[in-house]
């Protein structure tokens, strides 16, 4: 099936997260479109193998840790010295691990609600004024279906990406009277390494409450988020945009 093509020539996108999956794929698509690509993440091997792998001049990245406000704000300085950032993709996320509530770690509960939420709103926090000054932005917030329905043994998770959908509605009010766009994604089960963090179990429940009865592609999941990234879309922010194959139906 042909793609259908997006225009981001003159626009450059930080993607969160980009070294693999879904936040990978993205960045394939943003470069064919034209756009100037900075992945960040916090896996150095990753990141290395992917620039190797997609070879592109218009490519770059940072090693940052989303969490770590001082990293991100210190990053977004360095980059709006010589450019402007018109995209931000908040994909970085980790799902932790699976157990009760009254039996999760605690440390790893905060770090698993560190990354999601607060990764989302240290980057978002440290790269409006930016957009604002520029008058343009498009941001996209990758949710989950988990922080809509909430799924058990993933209550961190659940509670990260419910936090993130929150964020989403409030900063994209702030941001409304301006060409900056902020939405929230809410994926369904793909097959990425994201998978891993999970029992076989927990994954055939998720599985198992999707309508369309199987997993979503990762190129499908990019589509919906270059056209909220793009910049047609004039009109919706701070709206929620489905992906679960059927399992919200809100
Ligand atoms: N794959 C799915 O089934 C699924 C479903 C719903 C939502 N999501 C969400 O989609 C996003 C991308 O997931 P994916 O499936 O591509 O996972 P993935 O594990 O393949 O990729 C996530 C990337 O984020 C990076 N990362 C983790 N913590 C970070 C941090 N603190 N700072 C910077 N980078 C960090 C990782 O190194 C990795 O490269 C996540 O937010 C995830 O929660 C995924």
């Amino acid at each position: 099936m042909d793609k259908i093509s997006f225009n981001f020539k003159n626009k450059t996108a930080v993607i969160t997260g980009g070294a693999q999956g879904f936040g990978l794929d993205i960045a394939k698509r943003f470069l064919n479109s034209g756009a100037k690509v900075i992945i960040w993440d916090i896996d150095p091997k990753m990141v290395e193998k992917s620039l190797k792998d997609l070879n592109n001049s218009n490519l770059s990245s940072n090693i940052v840790d989303v969490s770590n406000y001082q990293e991100v704000d210190r990053t977004v300085k360095e980059i709006t010295k010589n450019s402007n950032i018109d995209i931000l993709i908040n994909n970085a996320g980790i799902t932790g691990p699976t157990a009760t509530l009254w039996e999760y770690d605690i440390e790893m509960w905060k770090k698993v609600v560190d990354i999601n939420l607060m990764g989302t709103f240290n980057c978002c926090r440290a790269i409006v004024p930016n957009m604002i000054k520029n008058n343009y932005g498009r941001i996209v917030n990758v949710a989950s279906v988990a922080g809509k329905d909430g799924n058990a043994n993933a209550s961190a998770y659940s509670v990260g990406k419910a936090g993130a959908i929150g964020l989403t509605k409030s900063l994209g009010k702030e941001l409304a009277d301006k060409n900056i766009a902020v939405n929230a994604v809410t994926p369904a089960g793909a097959k990425t390494r994201i998978l891993d963090q999970m029992t076989k179990e927990h994954v055939q429940r998720m599985l198992s409450k999707v309508p369309r009865g199987r997993f979503l592609e990762v190129e499908e999941f990019t589509s919906l988020v270059c056209w909220l990234s793009s910049e047609e879309n004039t009109f919706s922010t701070a709206a929620v945009f489905d992906i679960s194959g059927g399992r919200s139906t809100y």
